[in-house]
C-alpha cells in the first residue's frame, strides 16, 4: 500500500520535500494529493520544478475561497481520493486548511495520519491556523515535533509519549540540500537592482496584517521609514492575497518599498542568506532567517517560533509603527552566530524511519 502526502500550499510542498525524498530514494510506493488551495505557479509550480518532485497523482480543484468553502470542497474530494489510493497512512504538514482537511478525512477513514511540525502554538486564536494545528495534532496518530519545545506542549496538553517524536524542522532538510546544489542561477537581486547586504527582505500575508487597512497601510509605513532611516530598500515579494488587498484597498507602498511578484525558491532562499535584515509574518521564513543567520524582525503579536526568539536571531515587535521601527533599530546591530535550534537536516530521514517502524506494529 503506498503512502498518500496531503498537501496544498507553498510551505508544505517546501517542508513535505524531505520526506517524500526519502521515499523516492528507498524506493517506496506514495502518492501525492494536492488540494490545490494555492494553484498560481509561482505560489505551486515552481516548487515541484526546482525540488524536482514528480506531479501530483491527484488534484482536488480546491482552489481560493473562504474557509468554509475551502474545506467544504476539499472534504468530499479527499474522502473520495483517500478511498482511491487506500494508503497505508497520511502525511500532512503544518497548519493550514488543506492540513486540517487531510487530517480529518483520513483520521475519519480509520488511517494513521502522520503530522508533520506538530506542537507548534501561538495562543493566538484570532490565526486560523492556530485551529488547524490544534486539530490536526488532536488528529493525528504520529506527532513529529520539530523541537524540544514542541514536544513539551504536547506533553502539557495530555499526549501519549510514544506518539510524540522530536525529529528537527524538515525545512532545515530541504536548506541543506539547496547548498549542497550550490550557487543555482546567480544573484536573483540582479533584477530588481539591489545588491547584497543593501536591501531589508519583507513578506505579509497573515490575514490579521493585511486584511485590515488601517494595519495593513501601518505596516506599509512603518517598514518604509525604517529602509528610508537605513538609506536602503525594502524588497517584497508580494503574495497574492496582500496584492488583492492593496488594490482593494488602494493602499500604496512607500518610495522605498520595491514590489515584486513572489520569487522562486532558490531565489528566495539567497536572498534571504544576503539581506540586511528580514521583515516578516511567515512562520517558515522566521525558521530559514534564522537557520541562515540572518536576523529577523517578525511583525505580529505572536510567533509560535519562540526557539528563534530564545537563540537570539528574532524579535516579535507586533504592529505598532514605533514598535516596528525599534524592532529593526535593535536586530540591525544584532550580532549574529546563534545556534540553530531546528535541527541537523535529517528530519525527513528520522520520520520515515519512525513510521515504517510503527505501521511494521
Ligand atoms: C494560506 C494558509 C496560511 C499559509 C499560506 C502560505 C490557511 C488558512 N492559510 O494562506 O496558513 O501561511 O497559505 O502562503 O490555510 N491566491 C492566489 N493564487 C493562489 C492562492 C491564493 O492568487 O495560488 C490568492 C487568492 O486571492 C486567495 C488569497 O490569495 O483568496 C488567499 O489564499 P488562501 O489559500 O485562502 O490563503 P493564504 O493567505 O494563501
Ligand atoms: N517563499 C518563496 N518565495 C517567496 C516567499 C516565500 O519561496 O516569494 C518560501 C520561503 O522560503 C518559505 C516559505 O515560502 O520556505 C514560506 O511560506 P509562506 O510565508 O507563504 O507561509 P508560512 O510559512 O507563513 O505558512
Amino acid at each position: 500500500m503506498p503512502a498518500a502526502f496531503v498537501l496544498g500550499t507553498r510551505p508544505e510542498i517546501i517542508k513535505l520535500y524531505p520526506v517524500i525524498a526519502q521515499y523516492l530514494s528507498r524506493a517506496l510506493p506514495f502518492r501525492i494529493i494536492h488540494t490545490n488551495q494555492h494553484y498560481s505557479p509561482e505560489l505551486d509550480r515552481v516548487f515541484f520544478e526546482q525540488l524536482k518532485l514528480p506531479s501530483p497523482d491527484i488534484n482536488l480543484g480546491a482552489g481560493s475561497g473562504s474557509q468554509g468553502e475551502q474545506l467544504g470542497r476539499m472534504l468530499p474530494a479527499l474522502e473520495q481520493a483517500l478511498r482511491q489510493v487506500n494508503p497505508s497512512v497520511v502525511y500532512v504538514q503544518g497548519d493550514t486548511n488543506s492540513v486540517l482537511a487531510g487530517a480529518l478525512m483520513a483520521s475519519r477513514a480509520g488511517l494513521p495520519v502522520a503530522h508533520v511540525e506538530a506542537g507548534l502554538r501561538s495562543y493566538d486564536l484570532r490565526m486560523p491556523e492556530e485551529y488547524n494545528r490544534i486539530l490536526a495534532d488532536r488528529l493525528s496518530t504520529m506527532l513529529f515535533a520539530p523541537t524540544e519545545g514542541a514536544k513539551r506542549i504536547l506533553l502539557d496538553e495530555g499526549y501519549d509519549p510514544a506518539t510524540v517524536h522530536v525529529t528537527g524542522n524538515t525545512v532545515v532538510d530541504t536548506l541543506t540540500a539547496l547548498a549542497a546544489g550550490g550557487d543555482q542561477a546567480g544573484w536573483p537581486g540582479e533584477r530588481w537592482g539591489v545588491e547584497r547586504e543593501s536591501y531589508f527582505l519583507v513578506t505579509l500575508h497573515r490575514p490579521e496584517n493585511v486584511d485590515d487597512p488601517v494595519v495593513l497601510e501601518r505596516i506599509l509605513g512603518a517598514i518604509d521609514e525604517a529602509a528610508a532611516r537605513a538609506t536602503i530598500k525594502n524588497l517584497l515579494p508580494l503574495h497574492p492575497r496582500t496584492r488583492s488587498r492593496m488594490d482593494s484597498f488602494s493602499i500604496v507602498p512607500g518610495p522605498n518599498t520595491l514590489l515584486v511578484e513572489p520569487v522562486d525558491y532558490f531565489s528566495f532562499v539567497a536572498l534571504q542568506k544576503n539581506a540586511r535584515l528580514v521583515i516578516t509574518d511567515s512562520g517558515g521564513v522566521q525558521e530559514e532567517s534564522c537557520v541562515l543567520g540572518t536576523p529577523c524582525v517578525t511583525v505580529r503579536e505572536s510567533t509560535e517560533r519562540p526557539e528563534t526568539v530564545e537563540v537570539g536571531a528574532n524579535v516579535v515587535t507586533g504592529t505598532g509603527y514605533d514598535q516596528i521601527l525599534a524592532g529593526v533599530q535593535r536586530m540591525s546591530g544584532a550580532p549574529g552566530g546563534w545556534r540553530n535550534p531546528f535541527g541537523d537536516g535529517r528530519a525527513g530521514e528520522r520520520i520515515v524511519k519512525i513510521v515504517l517502524e510503527t505501521l511494521a506494529g
